[in-house]
């Protein structure tokens, strides 16, 4: 019917008659448009996230009505519309289905959020994903593991929710099994590893910190090198830009004293304080990386 209309429309070369005549046709064409679960989809088939484990996945990355959530395949655009109607985010699918992103369009009509949730056909590896603060995958193992790299390089902070399939090794931050799919949620940590220093005042004296910090993923650990002393980070924790230890200093024998280092990354610097189990006091905290 489409490439019908499309034919009468280059024959006639008359402007109207795609004004006129395709509109109201396409709709018709998106609502009687009926895709079959399993049907095939360029790398992934189309299965339909069920709507109960959509509202679990826009609940377990806390979408609010300040996100931009992409969803990567995005099927009938039930993720995308559930986000802007039942969480006031704005939103943004693709699929390479073109008949797939109508429907999802004329499903955003229908509920009343065309103007939050918007589609497009384009391929999942090549999407624009920066906007993004939340990210959904319904794909397949493989595919997962493809976007990695780019999703490992979005803003900290950025939010990833997959139905069924994992990331390989990067572990999920949190899991939901509250319904029948498998969902997982992943935090895009802060690049921290690297060479890290800073100076704090004790007693009136500067005392000079190099930490050394590996990083897998959100797991970070590290030494740091305070005089002859070596610490090693205590309870170390990353979530997107936020970073947070504790060091043990050994001050003289049976003396140890707990400071606990709370910061946010930001690229070479962390910004943040430091408290101190001896004095109760918060103090500023700003560590440099220096390779
Ligand atoms: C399993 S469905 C998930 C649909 C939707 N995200 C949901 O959870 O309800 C996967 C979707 O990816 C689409 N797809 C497959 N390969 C694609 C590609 N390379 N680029 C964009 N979309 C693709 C398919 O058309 C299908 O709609």
């Amino acid at each position: 019917m489409l490439s019908f209309v499309r034919d009468i429309a280059r024959a006639s070369g008359a402007v109207f008659a795609a004004v006129w005549l395709l509109i109201p046709v396409v709709s018709l064409a998106a609502e009687s448009y009926a895709p079959k679960v399993g049907q095939s989809g360029k790398d992934v088939i189309w299965v339909p996230t069920p709507e109960r484990a959509v509202e679990r996945m826009l609940a377990l990355a806390h979408v609010g009505p300040d996100d931009v959530l992409i969803d990567l395949g995005s099927g009938d655009g039930r993720i995308v519309i559930a986000a802007a109607k039942s969480r006031g985010a704005r939103g943004y699918g693709v699929d390479l289905n073109p008949d797939l992103v109508q429907l999802a369009e004329q499903r955003a009509r229908e509920a009343g959020v065309s103007e939050r949730a918007k589609f497009s056909v384009r391929d999942i590896f090549e999407a624009d994903l920066r906007s993004a603060s939340v990210i959904t995958l319904y794909l397949l193992p493989e595919l997962n593991m493809r976007l990695r790299p780019a999703l490992l390089k979005l803003r900290p902070g950025t939010r990833i929710v997959a139905n069924a399939f994992d990331l390989g090794e990067w572990e999920a931050d949190a899991i939901d099994t509250s319904t029948a799919s498998m969902l997982r949620l992943w935090v895009v940590p802060a690049p921290v590893a690297g060479r890290w220093s800073w100076s704090l005042q004790s007693n009136g004296k500067s005392q000079h910190f190099e930490l050394d910090m590996n990083q897998q993923f959100q797991r970070v650990s590290g030494v740091v090198a305070l005089g002859q002393q070596r610490l090693r980070l205590r309870n170390p924790k990353l979530q997107g830009d936020a970073i947070s230890f504790v060091l043990l200093e050994q001050q003289r024998v049976n003396h140890g004293v707990r400071t606990d280092y709370f910061g946010r990354v930001k690229g070479n610097r962390i910004e943040g304080e430091v408290t101190s189990s001896e004095t109760g006091k918060t103090t500023k905290w700003i560590a440099v990386r220096r390779g």
